[in-house]
């Protein structure tokens, strides 16, 4: 049982197409779709996969797609190994796969390590009152009438003289992956035969899906294994390792991307390729977009780029010899960007965001500037992310081109607003979102100075913190959100002098570089 694993592993070792990737994310369920039930399906990713294609991006993220009672839009997982019915067959997902692959575009799954759904067949074996295979799967206190001191938990549910410990939701009881240092009889170590059983099972899963052609997981929760008193996460990390070393030996293509936005742990020390940067409030990330009229990418605002870059270069520094850092336009547990940044704010904000070192995720829709739906009621545990997660608009036309249902059978109803951004709307037209974002992520496979691995450099400009100049390999970008022109002082200006300008945005121009950023502006220049 026991694998030799290296403390870390180094970012030369991930697989090579990471280097150049660029994923979408798609909510299956208001993707697109295809059979008139009002919720999207494999069908419909397949059928848009030349679309994915056209944006450039040449990977894919599907939220969880396995059978579940959907508490938790599919992060209950209740047969980690059978797709749920409403999306189609495993049959359906595995020709998913093919497709993608001879269109050159990979596919991630959302891997659920940390629970399950309250109704998965491991979780009523081990709630029965005779022990079995099972019976150590979940993490349960030895009576029913006492607690799990520290975590939620439940009791009064199930035969068993015990209660079991939460993860998440009342409808996820956590894996057993052990304690750090159990202090209770019930509480297993994280080399017990239960633990090491629960870790076993969970590449078992990860095993099934890379076999039949999956490129990789999405780790949920990735951070929330070991249990007791792994603040510094050194159990958890340690399992993920052991798991890192058996992909390496046994799918050294296969991609882990952390849900943990702890690049030190998740990458350094747990051996993730990649880690999202999410926003957690007041975190560099959130400073950038979603911090209201503090946002850096506010036109008008107060913006700091120091407030990212504080925050940023730290977690960079220590993992860029590791890994990757994720970043996301956004993803289904966050509001969306729009509409707090209006399009051409968000031009920028991408412009940014795609020109960073690591692993970029385009979350669906945020292409076309889709805004977020204030005030839905919540849908499958959705409750202020159910805005985010409103059907893909297509075109103008019935239910925005998603589905043939009629509108009351629609998962979520899409965007009411008679001025809804559409795909078909803003297609061919060089001044829109979606042809902006095609154009960025061009420039990013053609230039390998803007790969996941190539260093980066920020020169903040004294006395003007709403614009930024960085490196990235040998091309200096300049971004420059704010109504205002902002001057260079003469240390930056003489690194951008007789340099060509290579693509533009905004009041930019094609031609030499200037010692003044014009306002709401972005250009990269080359040699
Ligand atoms: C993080 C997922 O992104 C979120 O959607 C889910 O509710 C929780 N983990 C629980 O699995
Ligand atoms: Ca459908």
């Amino acid at each position: 049982m026991k694998n030799e694993q290296p403390a870390t592993f180094s970012v030369t070792d991930a697989p090579a197409w990471l280097r150049d990737a660029v994923f979408y994310e798609i909510y299956p369920q208001t993707f697109y779709d295809t059979n008139g039930d009002g919720i999207g399906d494999f069908a419909g990713i397949t059928e848009k996969l030349p679309y994915i294609r056209s944006l450039g991006c040449n990977a894919l993220w599907i939220n969880p797609c396995f059978d579940s009672p959907f508490k938790d839009a599919g992060y209950d997982v209740r047969d980690y190994k059978r797709v749920a019915p409403r999306y189609g067959t495993n049959e359906d997902l595995y020709h998913l796969f093919e497709e993608a692959h001879r269109q050159g575009i990979r596919v991630i799954l959302d891997l659920v390590p940390g629970h399950t759904s309250e109704e998965h067949p491991w979780f009523l074996k081990s709630g029965e009152e005779t022990p079995n295979e099972y019976s150590g799967r979940y993490i349960w206190s030895d009576d029913w009438i006492k607690g799990i001191p520290g975590a939620p938990y439940i009791g009064g549910e199930r035969p068993r003289n015990g209660t079991y410990m939460l993860n998440f939701f009342k409808c996820q009881p956590a894996l057993n992956y052990g304690w750090l240092h159990p202090t209770e009889p019930w509480q297993c170590a994280t080399d017990s035969p239960e633990a090491l059983a629960t870790r076993e099972a969970m590449k078992d899963v990860m095993r099934f899906w890379l076999d039949r052609g999956a490129d990789g997981f999405r780790v949920d929760m990735a951070g929330s294994l070991v249990k007791g008193d792994d603040d510094q996460k050194s159990g958890t990390c340690a399992i993920w390792r052991d798991i890192r070393t058996m992909l390496d030996r046994e799918y050294p293509e296969a991609a882990l991307v952390a849900e943990w936005s702890w690049p030190e742990q998740a990458i350094v020390s747990g051996g993730f390729h990649a880690d999202f940067y999410l926003d957690h409030w007041d975190n560099g990330y959130h400073t950038l977009l979603r911090d209201g009229e503090n946002s850096f990418f506010r036109r008008d605002g107060r913006g700091d780029i120091h407030r990212f870059l504080k925050d940023y270069l730290p977690r960079y520094a220590t993992s860029r010899d590791h890994g990757y850092i994720a970043m996301i336009t956004c993803n289904h547990d966050t509001p969306r960007v729009c509409p707090d940044l209006t399009p051409e704010e968000a031009k920028l904000a991408y412009a940014f965001l795609l020109t960073l070192p690591g692993v970029p995720f385009i979350y669906y829709g945020d292409e076309i500037g889709m805004r977020y739906q204030a005030g839905m009621p919540t849908k499958e545990g959705g409750y202020t992310r159910t805005g985010t997660r409103t059907p893909m608009q297509w075109a103008a036309g019935k239910n925005l081109g998603f589905s043939g249902a009629d509108a009351s059978l629609l998962y979520l109803p899409v965007d009411a607003s008679p001025d809804a951004p559409t795909v078909a709307a803003q297609e061919g037209d060089p001044a829109s979102l979606l042809e902006t974002v095609r154009a960025l992520v061009r420039f990013r496979h053609e230039h390998k100075d803007l790969a996941a691995d190539t260093d980066f450099e920020a020169f903040e400009i004294p006395g003007e913190p709403h614009a930024l100049v960085y490196r990235r390999g040998g091309l200096y970008l300049c971004v420059n959100p704010s109504g205002k022109a902002v001057p260079l002082p003469e240390a930056i200006a003489k690194k951008l002098s007789g340099r060509q300008c290579l693509f533009a945005l905004g009041a930019n121009r094609a031609g030499d570089a200037s010692d003044i950023l014009p306002p709401e502006s972005f250009a990269i220049y080359g040699a």
